[in-house]
């Protein structure tokens, strides 16, 4: 089994290697409002490795924060929306202009990660991320639902993009450090990333997008990308019955 350390540092070398030159493999084909494209660096879109987008759930004046930003786009089309009254936060563990600090970074990463929350309780409107949870090591998966939970403010929503597989992954996949580094070994099932939502607190959830091609079939494992909302707070629908729509939405397509 890799060590949770290990994975951590796989990922990072891997996208830090990414930030500096665009790799093809970590990409999904995503169709971004070509509008807010034309302001933003080249090199960023590029260097894209999301697999949906977030930004389309944001309204002007929010404050946004985008977790795992990477090279920066989906802050750069959440800053256009947002405007002058809002505010975007992006955060990343990679430090993608210094590579050499891979290893002092594991270690200041994990004590700021106890010590001192970079992002203050109760303090944020919209908490994107595009393509990064299942990154995320299995033992701090659970953590992770919960501190995007406390940063929201009440009536604050997430709106996550993130690669579910329709079945479990086995042991031998997450042990390959190629399919974990590239978005597939760490996917929750499609039911296990709703359930997580739940487990943590958060009220109408509700699939936005859902592919209906996988992005990548892996011994025999369809992977496709989906884009979630959920609430802080009763806001949202029913949970149940939003599941139960977005059943009969999705047993026609990829509309949901
Ligand atoms: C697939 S890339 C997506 C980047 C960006 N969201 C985009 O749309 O292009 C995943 C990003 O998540 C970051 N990441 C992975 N695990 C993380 C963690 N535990 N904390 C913060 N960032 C993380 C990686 O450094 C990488 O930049």
């Amino acid at each position: 089994m890799i060590e949770a350390q290990g994975k951590e540092s796989i990922v990072r070398q891997r996208y830090a290697a990414g930030a500096k030159e665009r790799a093809d493999k970590l990409c999904c084909l995503v169709d971004y409002d070509s509008e807010y494209l034309q302001a933003i660096p080249r090199e960023v879109i590029e260097r894209d490795y999301g697999c949906g987008d977030p930004s389309r759930h944001v309204h002007e004046g929010e404050t946004v924060l985008d977790l795992g930003s990477g090279t920066g786009k989906i802050c750069f089309i959440a800053a256009q929306i947002v405007g002058p009254k809002g505010k975007v936060i992006g955060v990343d563990m990679t430090d993608i202009t210094s590579a050499a600090s891979l290893l002092a970074a594991d270690a200041l990463a994990e004590e700021l990660r106890v010590k001192h929350p970079l992002i203050a309780s109760d303090s944020i409107d919209v908490v994107v991320s595009n393509c990064v949870l299942n990154l995320v090591e299995p033992k701090s998966k659970r953590q992770l639902f919960d501190e995007i939970f406390r940063v929201l403010e009440k009536g604050g929503r997430a709106v996550i993009s993130d690669i579910v597989s329709d079945e479990e992954v086995p042991e031998e996949m997450q042990n390959d450090h190629e399919l974990w580094s590239g978005c597939i070994s760490g996917a929750f099932t499609e039911e296990g990333f709703l359930a997580a939502f739940e487990n943590a607190g958060f009220y109408g959830i509700q699939i936005l997008n859902r592919d209906a091609d996988p992005w990548r079939t892996v011994q025999g494992i369809e992977f496709r990308p989906v884009t979630i909302q959920a609430f802080k707070g009763k806001q949202g629908e029913d949970y149940n019955a939003t599941t139960e729509a977005n059943k009969k939405c999705c047993d026609g397509g990829s509309c949901c």
